[in-house]
């Protein structure tokens, strides 16, 4: 199976069905659609035209993106943004054939500029039942804290939500790293696990692997998102293999970030052959140049040790590490296997 060609090979990583569970849905928010979405609510943009808000997408570092991208969720005030947002980000998903879909949001965002937490929710949860009526994807909401704010704005975001607890399966944690461990945010990730709520963590993008002990040890994260840097820690790596904790990894992202230099540097090799549930994610499409299936074409054709064994491995450790329930991952991954035995043969 290791041997296809290279036009088969990209025909089996378009084609296979797949999971995105690292994707901030207003990291999926086009030029285009922020230009008319502005327009529409009244919102003044620093930049004339889209080719201009396009030619300062060059980031350096997480802040230097970040700067720009909560600019971009300025314009998001009503609820049928929101939808419109998401929707736009199912449709490109569908393409992909992602057939389940776990999007972060941040409400904080766009509580902390006057928009009403129902807005965003209601509006989010409206494009999932869509998704999943008119696309055939499933798709649920994870709620994230920006952990460059306090522990006590994040408590007031979760209390905020909590009228809407049944439209969110779970929550993270995003925004700057550095600075902003896990361990600040130990009291409300606690409240949140005993509401039920599913647990997952950004640890190890720009933060050193400390970050994903913590988010483990203290937060009990069922998943690190990103944990790319988990490599400088052999002890570490071995307890994530053993524990089969799954690191949502962004290739496209960690480039225009600057975690690597280059794709060809990016050490997904080395997670896989570490024995890591390692997923491949978009992070924020519309900012690092591409969706699910860009990310994975553009690291198999960067990486050569990488085949259709890993392309296999990443699709079903896709399915693994959703939150869907057993029975359903497990028709999940007898598509996938039906789909490499027609692609493969
Ligand atoms: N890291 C941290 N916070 C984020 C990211 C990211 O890659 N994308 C959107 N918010
Ligand atoms: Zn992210």
């Amino acid at each position: 199976m290791n041997e296809l060609p290279r036009e088969r090979l990209h025909a089996l990583l378009r084609q296979m069905p797949k999971a995105e569970l690292h994707m901030h849905v207003e990291g999926s928010l086009e030029p285009e659609l922020i230009f008319r979405l502005a327009r529409r609510n009244g919102v003044p943009l620093p930049h004339a035209s889209v080719e201009d808000l396009r030619a300062a997408y060059a980031f350096t570092s997480l802040q230097s993106f970040l700067d720009i991208y909560y600019a971009g969720a300025s314009v998001l005030r009503q609820q049928e943004d929101f939808f419109e947002m998401a929707w736009a980000y199912f449709e490109r998903a569908a393409a992909d054939n992602v057939v389940h879909a776990e999007i972060f949001f941040d409400p904080q965002t766009h509580t902390e500029r006057g928009v009403d937490m129902e807005a965003v929710i209601v509006g989010l949860a409206h494009a999932c039942r869509r998704a999943h009526a008119e696309l055939g994807i499933s798709a649920s909401l994870i709620l994230c804290f920006l952990r460059h704010l306090s522990e006590d704005a994040a408590m007031a975001t979760l209390e905020q939500a909590l009228p809407y607890r049944d439209q969110f399966i779970g929550v993270g944690l995003d925004s700057s790293e550095r600075g902003h461990p896990p361990e600040k945010f130990a009291r409300v990730f606690a409240r949140c696990r005993e509401l039920g709520l599913h647990v997952v963590a950004h640890a190890g993008e720009e933060g050193p692997p400390a970050y994903i002990w913590s988010a483990l040890d203290v937060l009990k994260a069922e998943r690190i998102d990103h944990g790319v840097r988990c490599l400088e820690d052999p002890a570490l790596v071995r307890r994530l293999a053993a524990e089969r904790v799954p690191l949502t990894v962004c290739p496209m992202s960690n480039v225009k970030l600057r975690v690597f230099d280059t794709l060809a540097e990016h050490k997904l090799p080395a997670l896989l052959d570490a024995g890591l549930c390692v997923t491949l994610n978009s992070d924020d499409p519309a900012y690092f140049g591409g969706y699910l299936n860009d990310n994975f074409v553009a690291a198999f054709d960067a990486l050569p040790q990488l085949a259709a064994a890993q392309a296999y491995a990443l699709a079903r450790n896709s399915f693994e590490a959703s939150f869907a329930p057993p029975a359903v991952k497990a028709g999940w991954v007898a598509a996938l296997d039906q789909t490499f035995a027609r692609l493969t043969a």
